[in-house]
């Protein structure tokens, strides 16, 4: 599977990667193409239209896609990490049965609502509520961020229904794309990832029937902060692939590249810079795969994805930079990949958790893993 979705991302995604950074659109027609694949619902079982794989191959398969293309592999991870993970986790048979197979096709991309224009890391401030109303609930309030904005059909929205309980206040609702309420802000203006649009989205009194909670009332919190374990490793898969991709594209050039009469790679000014990118790539990606390996095996991974994640993100940072600087002049031109590369690594350090947050996690971890 490893080597067929090589192919396809190299293919078919990798070509267009510069355009749809340049001319940004969410890229339907392959994300179709990947739900035919199956990369849409790799861990989803396939009584629900899945592939009914693990979390390793899931993320082996992540980094071909994020190697190809960064925008592409955050639309995957979110939609196949979050929403599906969460639905099969909690969903009612009903919930999973109507939302479960459009997820793994493609036909829906699903997105998640927690982070607020006021907070991102503090994640129990949302101020988004849900005031029960009779059958259901009425939302309002603003999310912010939202990968998949205004094209995913589904979204799954963290909302407070107990204002003054803080994390056991929150509570996770199913809103699907034309909901009556339901508002989106052009997209936003970012440095990379172009192409996974991402958006503001607004709730402005919108009803959502008791059947459309996702869980118990006040679980929201819990199930976002388990759901995010499992999201983490994914973006930690993802800044692998981005890392790989640049580390290739710098092998390749200090190879052909000629400076006083020699290839540069013999320099060790740039063969000790390429020592250095290969081995905090590896690194990463034993971090990420031990997470997935732990979680298929049914332990909690707050720790091990949070480790991952945060080490692949900053890895990705490095390598990308090493990248551009072994590129000398042209990496910094549109001309090569790796400026495009250098500018999509860069959030790994935010989304899912800025890496100020897992250093929070990882150290509380250490403590409770003690029972202290
Ligand atoms: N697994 C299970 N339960 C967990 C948990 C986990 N990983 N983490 C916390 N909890 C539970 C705690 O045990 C606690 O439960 P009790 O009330 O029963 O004791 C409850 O949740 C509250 O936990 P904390 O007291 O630790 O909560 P906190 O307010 O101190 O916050 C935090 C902890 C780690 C800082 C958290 O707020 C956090 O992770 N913030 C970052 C949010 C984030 O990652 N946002 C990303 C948005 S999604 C995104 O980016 C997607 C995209 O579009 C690409």
């Amino acid at each position: 599977m490893q080597l067929a979705v090589r192919d396809f991302a190299r293919n078919e995604i990798a070509p267009i990667a510069a355009t749809l950074d340049r001319e940004p659109r969410f890229p339907w027609e392959t994300l179709r193409r990947m739900g035919d694949l199956g990369l849409l619902g790799l861990m989803s079982p396939e009584e629900y239209g899945g592939a009914g794989i693990d979390t390793l191959g899931y993320v082996v398969l992540l980094e071909e896609i994020a190697a190809a293309d960064a925008s592409h592999s955050t639309i995957m991870s979110v939609t196949n990490g979050l929403p599906q993970q969460l639905i099969l986790r909690y969903g009612t048979p009903e919930q999973r049965t109507r939302c479960l197979p459009k997820l793994a096709s493609g036909e829906w991309i699903g997105a998640f609502c927690l982070t607020e224009p006021h907070c991102g890391s503090d994640a129990a401030a949302i101020t988004t509520r849900a005031d029960r109303v009779e059958g259901g609930y009425l939302l309002r309030g603003t999310k912010a961020w939202i990968t998949g904005g205004g094209e995913a059909q589904l979204y799954l929205v963290m909302a407070k229904t107990e204002p003054d309980a803080g994390a056991r206040g929150v509570s996770c609702f199913l809103v699907e794309k034309g909901a009556e309420g339901l508002h989106f802000g052009p997209p936003e203006g970012k440095l990379g990832q172009h192409a996974a649009i991402a958006t503001s989205v607004t709730f402005d009194d919108l009803f959502v029937p008791e059947e459309a909670r996702l869980g118990d009332e006040g679980q929201g919190f819990v199930m976002s902060m388990t759901s995010l374990d499992g999201g983490r490793i994914g973006i930690a898969a993802q800044a692998v692939g981005i890392a790989r991709a640049a580390l290739d594209a710098a092998i390749a050039y200090a190879d052909d590249r000629e400076a006083f009469g020699q290839p540069i790679r013999e320099f060790q000014g740039v063969s000790f810079k390429l020592a250095d990118m290969a081995t905090r790539l590896d690194a990463a990606r034993l971090l990420t795969w031990r997470a997935a390996w732990l979680k298929d095996r049914g332990y909690r991974v707050t720790k091990e994805a949070s480790m991952a994640k945060l080490f692949a993100s900053e890895a990705a940072s490095f390598v990308t930079d090493g990248a551009v600087q072994v590129f000398g002049g042209y990496g910094y031109s549109t001309d090569f990949p790796v400026e495009r590369l250098f500018r999509d690594a860069r959030v790994t350090e935010l989304y899912e958790g800025t890496s100020e947050i897992q250093r929070v996690v990882i150290g509380r971890q250490l403590y409770r893993e003690q029972g202290r």
